[in-house]
Formats: structure tokens, C-alpha cells, sequence
């Protein structure tokens, strides 16, 4: 892997959890904490109702679908019919001598299984019809049912009690209320065949009505969590969002803060991906994941607890695949994560290799290397084919293995349960609600990897995001520093014996001094890569020098308010940036202070109106992005025109004048004597002409100043410079 393609954090930060970042990330969300606890509070809400509805389901079958009534017969156990009247009085009603109709779900379980062994229980199961329940309309017709079939029917006398224990583990959301008054009669399912039809239906509207009633309630709450689903969503993507905002205004306003050095350690691509994928990747963090983890941890809690609540038995078994169903999840789990690093890693370098291939797609085409592009490309395309496999693989051992442990666990839960259904010692609406509950449990575990994933990567972005954050400023300035009036300002420049080095001690410039009288011109020359450009970089500041001082008007420049010695000095250089706006905003930089006027006088001292007038727009022309769509020469110019639109005091022209052709060179010319005339310059040239006016000339070679003088004197000096000279004066005779 070439190293450079590969940013080093992309090697690194597997954390998934780390309480200090966290600890950051909720700062920037503490703005929004009243709409965060909203958020929360609809999160329980929400929860809440999707714990609920499974009752209603149990609620549906036990009490209106099944009927497990029973009818209890003591002809020789008085004790036992004691014992139950004083337990279950309030919901055994008297049938006959010494028999009572009961609903069995209510008792005991160790009762009912006395009661059996004794014969008390008889084999027939009973519909109950209460007038209080049947609609009133509907009453005289059942009355008219009954009477007309009186011998199906067993009329009930009244409440054996007044008390009632229900069974919990049979009943556990409804306890029986004691009814203030019986039903009034009983029909055997064995006698309700024998009626039509028609005349079941009318017996049964109570039952009916129950239905409906609780699919209507049903429906209510399924549109009420809708509602507040999408208050959720709402609230807590109003919160992401917002935060994701200051985070990325931090990180933007930061960066601006930051000198040349870090930029030139940081690769723009890698600050683009901080301020836009790493900001994204926290976003899904906080929408997705630490969301679904609240409301996971409260559904996989809570109905844990009631499931033990519930039947202690049951909940057992699912303890029992619990542990093996973790320990397989960690282990893919594991898996899971070093597919996806493994991904995010290829992503990244396909991504730089497409990003650099574009960028450069003029010189591969130029030297016809299209193909082996493609070649490069391909392979790092089939990197990333790869890794996306080796995810899909995972996924596909993972998913069946959960769904595995998942009916597993419900096959379990039939076979124990719907025994105990048939033994009479759970209902079936019971077993129904387990099984809801059992698919609740495990919903939130199947999700679970692809979250680890996302928190982990949101975790290393954010810690890539206050690395950056953190990354202090070293160039700022001081308290109490120089803040001149404009008019104040003279614009001398003095070097004083300045080291410099990009990199540790790699001495890019040695013990170099020199002084700019204000108004004075100095020239640099020597060979590429000797320094000049890094001279005129440390006059703006743009980095600080280890050793020495640079003045400007007698003043340390870190004793300057950076922003006015930068306004100072305008910089002119070979290569020139242009924004994707117009002309007009690129010439004044988007400085509202700078008129018309002003951009149309500048461009016209340096020439560079004669060709602005000829585009179709003229100063409002859009110039594409880096100014692709003018020439090299028209760029220049409109860089010139920006240096002196801005009034320095302290004018750097950097090779400005390599990228113009003879003709545009005789345009500015004058240009630049005026330019020159008015102000401190420092000129970086190999036209001869330039150099000539300057008062110094200075001769650099391997970061020394090793010749200065007038252009006469150092010719006479017959050194380096008169070498130089020579050297193109005759290169260009020869051009
Ligand atoms: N941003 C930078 N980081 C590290 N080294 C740099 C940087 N810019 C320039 N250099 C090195 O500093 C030396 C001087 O560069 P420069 O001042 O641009 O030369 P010149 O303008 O005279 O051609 C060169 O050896 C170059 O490789
Ligand atoms: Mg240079």
C-alpha cells in the first residue's frame, strides 16, 4: 500500500466506547437538551405502547375467544369447596347444589390440580352470558333465545364469595375484578351446537363487541405511536442535526485559524472528510444507533422482567440459549468489525485513488496512460469488492444463526408452553403474549453488529473531529500587539540573522538578514528550491521562523496584530487561485469595503481590463473552478489587479510574470513600475528588467544570502549573479 493514500487514522481508534468523547459529543448537544429530553420522553412513550399492544392480543383471545370456564362439582369435598370459595368466591358462581361455573384461568395452579385429582373438575367448558355485557338492544332477543331453549341453558344464582386471588402466572395484566353482580346464565360448548347459527351470534354480541372494542383500541394507539414516532424523529433529527451544524462550524472556524503548516501536514481531501463524512457518520451515531440502543435497552429490560414475571419456568428456557446466543454474537460480532474496517479502509483508498486520478486526468491523458490508470484503479476497485464480500459473508452466517436461536427459542416455548396450554395451567392467550414477547427480545439483538459498527466508526470520527479540534493554533496573536492606523504603517522590512526549516532542522533558510527601506525594492534571485518563496511566506507570517526576527516598521512581525500585517502586504504569485465566482468578487476577494470602482481602476493599471470588456459579461463573468476557462497569462492579471485593489504598504511578487507571454508582459510593465514606484516591494523574477530597478538585489544559494548589491556592482563582482546573467541572457538570445 503506498504510503500517502492511506490517512493513518483509517489504522487506528477501534474504540467503540470512550467516555471522554462522549463526554464532548453531549457538550455540543447541551444547547438542545429541553427538545433531547423530549426526544426521550416520546422514545419511552413509544416504547411503552409496543410493550403494551401484545396484551391487548391476550386480552383478545383469553377473554373473548377462548373461554375456559369450567364447572366445579364437590359433591365430597367440602374442604377443598371452602378453600376455593374463600380464595376465588368473588368469580365462582353458584350453578346447582354444590356446583359453581369458574373461569379456570383464575385459579391456582396447585388448586386446579387438586381439584382434578379429586373429580371436581368436570370435562365441559362453559360460555358465560351476562345481560350487563350483551348490548341492549340485542337483551330481549337473547332473553327470547333462552327461554326458548331453557333446557340448554344452567342459570347462575349469584357469587359464591366475595373475594378473588387470580393466578398470576396465568393472569398476569388482568387480575379478575370481582363483578358486583353473576352472569346470568351458562351454556355448555357442547350445548351451544345445537343452537343456529344466527342465534349463537346474538348469545355472543358481547363477546363480539369485546373484539371490536379492543381492535378499535388496537388501532388508536398503533396511530398515536405513529404520531409520536414521528414527534421522535422529529426532535431528535432537530438535535442531530443542529449539533452536526456546531460541530461543523467549529471545525470549519477552526481550521481557518490554523497556519500553513498544518495544511501543509493535512491533506484538503482529509479536512473535506472531517468537516463532512466523520460530522455525518456522528450524526447516524446519534440518529440511528443511540437511539435504537435507548429504546432497545428499555423493550429487551422490560420485557425481560415481565417474562420472568410472567412464568419463571418459561423465562428459563430463554436464559438457558441466552449465554450461547451471546457468545455467538461476540464471536461474528468480532468478525463483523474487522470486515467493516476493512471496508471503511478500502473505501478510503479507492476514494483517493478516483479523487487523484480525476485531478489528473489531464496529464493521463496527455501521456496517454488511460489504461494502466484503469489497471491501478481496478485493483483497488477489487479491494473494495473484497471487503463488501467479506461483509455480505458475515451477514449471511450471522442473520440465519440469529433467526436459528431466535425459533429456537420459539419452538422451546411451544413445546413447553402449549403443553402447559393443554394442562390447563397457562392460557392460551398467554402463550400467544410470551411469543410476542420473545420475538421483542430478540429484534433489538439481530440489529446489533451493524450498530457496534456504526458506534465504533462514529467514535474514531469524532476523536479524528476534537484532534482537530484540539489542534491549537500556533500562529495567533499575541494580547496587547501592534495594531497600527493604515497611515501609520511605512512598510520597511528587516530580516535579522532568520533560520527557518519546514521540518525540524532541515535549514531551508540560513542566517538570513537583509533590510527594505519603505518604498524600496529588493529583488531575490537564485535557483529553484534555494528559498525565495519561503521568504516571502514569513513575511506574512504564514509561518514562524525558529531562530532570528522579521520586522516590519522596527516591529517583531509576532508582535503584529496578524490580521493588519497580513492586510499590509499583498502577495502576487505564479500560480493563481481563482474561486468559482466572478471576476468582480475574485479581484476583491469578497470584501464588501472594495467598490466597483475601485476593482475597475485596479484592472485598469494593470491592463487587465482590455480583456474583462471583451468577455460577455465583463466583470460579472463566472470563472470556473481554479479559472479553468481563462489563460495562465489572464489569471495573472487578475491576481495583480487583486494585489493592488487592496492598497499594501508591502507589495511580493513571486515569479508573477513567468505565466505571461511577451505581449501581456509589455501590458503590465508600466503596470508594475507604478506598482513598484509607490511601495515596499519584494520581487521574485528572472526578467531581467524587473531586477534591474531594484535598490538590492539579493543572491540566494542554498538558503544563504551569498552576493547583494545593484545590479551594476554584482556584475562587476563577476560571482554568481554575473554567472546567472550570463547564463540567460544567452538562453534568451537563443529563444
Ligand atoms: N510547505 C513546505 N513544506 C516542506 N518543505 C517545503 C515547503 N515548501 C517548500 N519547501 C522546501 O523548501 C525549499 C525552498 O523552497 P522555496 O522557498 O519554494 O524555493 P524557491 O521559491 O526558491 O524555488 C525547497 O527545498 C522545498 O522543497
Ligand atoms: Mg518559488
Amino acid at each position: 500500500m503506498p504510503r500517502g493514500y492511506l490517512p493513518d487514522e483509517y489504522t487506528k481508534g477501534q474504540k467503540v466506547y470512550d467516555a471522554k468523547i462522549v463526554g464532548r459529543l453531549l457538550k455540543y448537544a447541551k444547547p438542545y437538551i429541553g427538545l433531547m429530553i423530549i426526544a426521550f420522553f416520546l422514545l419511552i412513550m413509544s416504547s411503552a405502547i409496543e410493550v403494551y399492544l401484545p396484551t391487548l392480543n391476550q386480552k383478545a383471545i383469553d377473554k373473548h375467544i377462548v373461554h375456559n370456564n369450567i364447572l366445579l362439582y364437590f359433591g365430597s369435598s367440602d374442604t377443598l369447596r371452602d378453600r376455593l370459595i374463600d380464595r376465588y368466591g368473588g368469580g365462582m358462581f353458584i350453578a346447582g347444589q354444590d356446583s359453581f361455573i369458574i373461569n379456570g384461568n383464575i385459579l391456582d395452579k396447585s388448586d386446579l390440580k387438586r381439584a382434578q385429582d379429586l373429580g371436581a373438575v368436570l370435562p365441559v367448558k362453559f360460555l358465560i352470558i351476562d345481560f350487563k355485557n350483551t348490548p341492549v338492544d340485542l337483551r330481549s332477543k337473547v332473553k327470547k333465545i333462552i327461554d326458548s331453549n331453557d333446557r340448554l341453558f344452567i342459570k347462575l344464582r349469584g357469587k359464591a364469595g366475595e373475594t378473588l386471588e387470580a393466578a398470576p402466572s396465568k393472569n398476569f395484566f388482568f387480575p379478575s375484578k370481582v363483578s358486583k353482580k353473576a352472569p346470568d346464565y351458562a351454556l355448555s360448548y357442547g350445548n351451544k351446537m345445537k343452537l343456529p347459527r344466527e342465534e349463537l351470534k346474538v348469545l355472543m354480541s358481547g363477546d363480539i363487541r369485546g373484539i371490536s372494542k379492543i381492535a378499535l383500541k388496537y388501532f388508536i394507539l398503533l396511530i398515536i405511536s405513529l404520531v409520536i414516532l414521528f414527534f421522535q424523529i422529529y426532535t431528535l433529527n432537530k438535535v442531530a442535526q443542529n449539533t452536526m451544524h456546531d460541530v461543523r462550524v467549529d471545525i470549519v472556524s477552526h481550521l481557518q485559524t490554523l497556519s500553513l503548516k498544518y495544511f501543509d501536514k493535512n491533506p484538503v481531501g482529509r479536512l473535506v472528510t472531517r468537516a463532512t463524512n466523520d460530522v455525518n457518520t456522528l450524526s447516524e451515531m446519534f440518529t440511528s444507533v443511540v437511539v435504537n440502543l435507548l429504546k432497545d435497552l428499555i423493550v429487551v429490560v422490560g420485557v425481560g422482567i415481565i417474562l420472568c414475571l410472567m412464568n419463571l419456568k418459561l423465562a428459563l428456557i430463554l436464559f438457558i440459549i441466552m449465554p450461547l446466543f451471546f457468545l455467538v454474537t461476540t464471536f461474528l460480532g468480532n468478525k463483523f468489525r474487522s470486515a467493516y474496517r476493512e471496508l471503511r479502509k478500502s473505501l478510503a483508498i479507492l476514494n483517493a485513488r478516483i479523487s487523484e486520478d480525476f485531478a489528473g486526468v489531464r496529464i493521463i491523458q496527455s501521456f496517454i496512460q488511460e489504461i494502466n490508470a484503469f489497471i491501478r484503479f481496478d485493483k483497488t476497485n477489487m479491494n473494495y469488492f473484497k471487503s463488501s464480500m467479506r461483509i455480505l459473508l458475515v451477514n449471511a452466517i450471522f442473520r440465519p444463526i440469529i433467526s436459528l436461536f431466535r425459533y429456537f427459542g420459539v419452538a422451546l416455548i411451544l413445546w413447553y408452553g402449549g403443553g402447559q396450554v393443554i394442562q390447563e395451567s397457562m392460557s392460551l392467550g398467554m402463550l400467544v403474549i410470551y411469543l410476542a414477547y420473545l420475538e421483542m427480545f430478540f429484534r433489538p439483538i439481530i440489529g446489533i453488529s451493524e450498530k457496534y459498527a456504526i458506534m465504533q466508526s462514529a467514535m474514531a470520527s469524532s476523536e479524528r473531529i476534537f484532534l482537530l479540534l484540539d489542534t491549537e493554533p500556533d500562529i495567533k496573536t499575541k494580547e496587547n500587539a501592534y495594531l497600527p492606523d493604515e497611515d501609520q504603517i511605512r512598510g520597511k522590512v528587516e530580516f535579522k540573522n532568520v533560520w527557518f526549516a519546514y521540518e525540524d532542522n532541515n535549514w531551508v533558510l540560513k542566517d538570513v538578514s537583509f533590510v527594505v527601506e519603505p518604498s524600496g525594492t529588493i529583488a531575490l534571485v537564485g535557483a529553484t528550491g534555494v528559498g525565495k518563496t519561503t521568504i516571502t511566506s514569513l513575511i506574512s507570517r504564514l509561518y514562524d521562523v525558529q531562530r532570528g526576527q522579521i520586522l516590519v516598521d522596527d516591529i517583531d512581525i509576532r508582535n503584529w496584530d496578524v490580521n493588519t500585517l497580513r492586510r499590509t502586504i499583498s502577495i502576487v504569485l505564479q500560480d493563481v487561485f481563482l474561486f468559482s465566482t466572478n471576476i468582480n468578487e475574485n479581484i476583491r476577494l469578497y470584501d464588501e469595503k472594495i467598490e466597483d470602482h475601485s476593482v475597475k481602476s485596479a484592472s485598469q493599471v494593470v491592463n487587465a481590463d482590455e480583456f474583462i470588456d471583451q468577455l460577455p459579461k465583463g466583470f460579472e463573468e463566472p470563472v470556473a473552478e481554479r479559472g479553468a476557462t481563462l489563460s495562465a497569462g489572464q489569471r495573472q492579471l487578475i491576481s495583480f489587479a487583486r494585489a493592488l485593489v487592496f492598497k499594501p504598504k508591502i507589495l511580493i511578487l513571486d515569479e508573477a510574470t513567468a505565466n505571461i507571454d511577451t505581449h501581456t508582459e509589455k501590458l503590465i510593465q508600466d503596470a508594475i513600475s507604478v506598482m513598484l514606484s509607490s511601495r515596499t516591494s519584494i520581487v521574485v523574477a528572472h526578467r531581467l528588467s524587473t531586477i534591474r530597478k531594484a535598490n538590492l538585489i539579493l543572491v540566494m544559494h542554498h538558503g544563504r544570502i551569498v552576493e547583494r548589491g545593484t545590479h551594476e556592482e554584482l556584475m562587476q563582482k563577476k560571482g554568481y549573479y554575473s554567472k546567472l546573467y550570463k547564463l540567460q541572457f544567452q538562453s534568451n538570445i537563443v529563444a
